[in-house]
C-alpha cells in the first residue's frame, strides 16, 4: 500500500516515482481512498519538479487503467485515426475535418469534450445543430462509425474518470499548465478511446495554454512520446492561435463556417488548417498513401461535393437537421468599424474569446447555460489593409447592450496601425 503523503515527500524533494506508485496513487484517488488535498499537494510538486518521460508514461498509462477503454479498430475491423486540438478560439476543425475524412473512405469516430473560459469545445458547438444527439451508447457509437463512417459525441462518463477528477482539481490549484500533466490528460483520452494513429494540433500563442514555439514543441515531443511508448503513431502540428482561427467565434457561427469549409469556401488559415490535418490522418489511415495524395483526396472530396454529403449523413444519424437554414440566429447583428485607415497589426485571441463569452457563446462556470446563436465574425484579420469606416467585425448578440459591450471589447483586440506585422503561417510546424 502506497503512502501518498511519503509520494508528495519525494516528488516535492525532486525524486522519481515508480510506475507502481503512480498507479495506485491515480487508482486509489480516483476511487476516493486518496483525498483531494493530498492530490493537489502531489500536483503542486508535480507543477515544481516535473515528471520524468517515464513517470509521465506511468501516470498516463494509470489513467488509461481507471476506467474503461474502446478499441474502435477491433471493433469495426479497421486502422482508426483521431485528432486533438489542445484548444483555441474559433477553433471549430473537428468538425470539418470530420466529413472530408469520411468522404474519403476512412472511418472516423471522435468523442470530444465541452469548453470552459475563453475556449469554446466541440460538443457545445454540434449542440447549436437542432436536435443533434451527442449521447450515445459505446455500442451506438461503433455502429455509426462502422455504417455511415463518421461520428463525433461526448466522451463517456466511464473514459478516463481519473482525468475528470485530476483535471477539476487542476482547474482550482492552478495546476492546469504543466507539460506532463496536459500530455498525460490529453494522451490517456486518445489512448482510452482506441484510436491507432493520432493527429495533434497545439496551438501556440495568445489564445493557447502554449504560448511560446518552444513550449509548444515541448508539448508536442512529450505527446509523441507517450505515443510511442504506447505503440500508437503521433504526427504533432503546431499551429498559430495569436489571433481567432478563422473567422467565426461562437457556436453556430463556427458552425456556418465549418461548413462554407466542406464546400470549398471558407476562410483561408482555416481552409488550410483543415485540409493540412486531413492530409495527415489520411496518411496515417490504412490507406497507404501519402500526405501529397491525401491532400489532393480532400481537396477533391471538398470540390465534388463528397464531404458536403458525409456532413448531411452524419447530422442526420445523430438525429440532427444538417440544413444551415436550420442553425439559430441571433436577434441583433451589430459593427465595428475602423476608426482609422491602416494595417491590422494586431487581433488578439483571448480578448475575442473573452468578448465571445460575455455574450453567452461560452461558460464562465460549468454550470453557466450556452447562448448558441451569439458570437463574433472576425471579418478582417493580421495583415490586411482597411480604411477609416472599414468594417473590422460583425457582433451577433442577443440584445443592443451586450453587442455594444462586445463591441468596445473587439475594438480593442485590434491593434490598426502602419507597420504591417510578420507573416506567420497558420501551420508553424509539424513533428513525428
Ligand atoms: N486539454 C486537456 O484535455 N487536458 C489538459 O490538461 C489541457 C488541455
Amino acid at each position: 500500500m502506497i503512502r501518498a503523503a511519503e509520494l508528495i515527500e519525494r516528488k516535492r524533494d525532486g525524486g522519481e516515482l515508480g510506475a507502481e506508485e503512480l498507479r495506485e496513487l491515480v487508482l486509489e484517488y480516483t476511487a476516493d481512498r486518496v483525498p483531494d488535498y493530498q492530490m493537489a499537494a502531489f500536483l503542486m510538486a508535480v507543477y515544481f519538479k516535473g515528471l520524468s518521460s517515464a513517470e509521465t508514461f506511468a501516470l498516463t498509462d494509470a489513467m488509461v487503467a481507471s476506467g474503461e477503454t474502446i478499441d474502435l479498430g477491433e471493433a469495426i475491423g479497421r486502422r482508426c485515426v483521431d485528432k486533438h486540438s489542445t484548444g483555441g478560439v474559433g477553433d471549430k476543425t473537428s468538425i470539418a475535418v470530420g466529413p472530408i475524412v469520411a468522404a474519403c473512405g476512412v472511418p472516423f469516430g471522435k468523442m470530444s469534450g465541452r469548453g470552459l473560459g475563453h475556449t469554446g469545445g466541440t460538443l457545445d458547438k454540434l449542440e447549436a445543430i437542432p436536435g443533434y444527439r451527442i449521447e450515445l451508447t459505446t455500442e451506438e457509437f461503433v455502429e455509426q462509425v462502422r455504417e455511415i463512417g463518421l461520428a463525433i459525441i461526448g466522451q463517456s462518463a466511464n473514459l478516463v474518470p481519473a482525468d475528470k477528477r485530476l483535471y477539476a482539481l487542476r482547474d482550482v490549484t492552478a495546476t492546469v499548465d504543466n507539460i506532463s500533466l496536459i500530455a498525460a490528460s490529453i494522451m490517456s483520452k486518445k489512448l482510452a478511446g482506441g484510436a491507432d494513429a493520432i493527429v495533434l494540433d497545439v496551438k501556440v500563442g495568445d489564445g493557447a495554454f502554449m504560448k511560446t514555439l518552444e513550449d509548444g514543441r515541448a508539448l508536442a515531443e512529450a505527446m509523441i512520446e507517450l505515443g510511442r511508448r504506447a505503440g500508437r503513431e503521433v504526427v504533432c502540428m503546431l499551429t498559430d492561435m495569436d489571433q481567432p482561427l478563422g473567422q467565426a467565434v461562437g457556436n453556430a457561427l463556427e458552425l456556418r463556417e465549418a461548413l462554407a469549409t466542406i464546400r470549398g469556401e471558407g476562410p483561408d488559415d482555416f481552409s488550410e488548417l483543415v485540409l493540412r490535418s486531413v492530409a495527415h490522418l489520411l496518411a496515417l489511415s490504412d490507406l497507404g498513401i501519402d500526405e501529397a495524395e491525401g491532400r489532393r483526396r480532400a481537396e477533391q472530396a471538398v470540390a465534388d461535393g463528397s464531404a458536403v454529403e458525409a456532413y448531411e449523413r452524419w447530422v442526420r444519424a445523430q438525429d440532427g437537421d444538417p440544413a444551415e437554414s436550420a442553425l439559430p440566429a441571433a436577434a441583433v447583428v451589430s459593427k465595428v468599424k475602423a476608426p482609422a485607415a491602416g494595417v491590422v497589426e494586431r487581433l488578439g485571441a483571448i480578448q475575442v474569446g473573452v468578448a465571445a463569452l460575455h455574450l453567452g457563446a461560452g461558460r464562465q462556470t460549468k454550470e453557466d447555460v450556452i447562448d448558441h446563436a451569439v458570437g463574433i465574425l472576425c471579418l478582417r484579420k493580421r495583415g490586411d489593409e482597411v480604411a477609416a469606416g472599414d468594417v473590422l467585425a460583425e457582433i451577433h448578440a442577443r440584445d443592443a447592450v451586450s453587442a455594444a459591450e462586445a463591441e468596445a471589447a473587439v475594438l480593442a483586440a485590434y491593434t490598426i496601425g502602419d507597420e504591417p506585422p510578420r507573416k506567420r503561417n497558420i501551420v508553424l510546424d509539424v513533428i513525428s
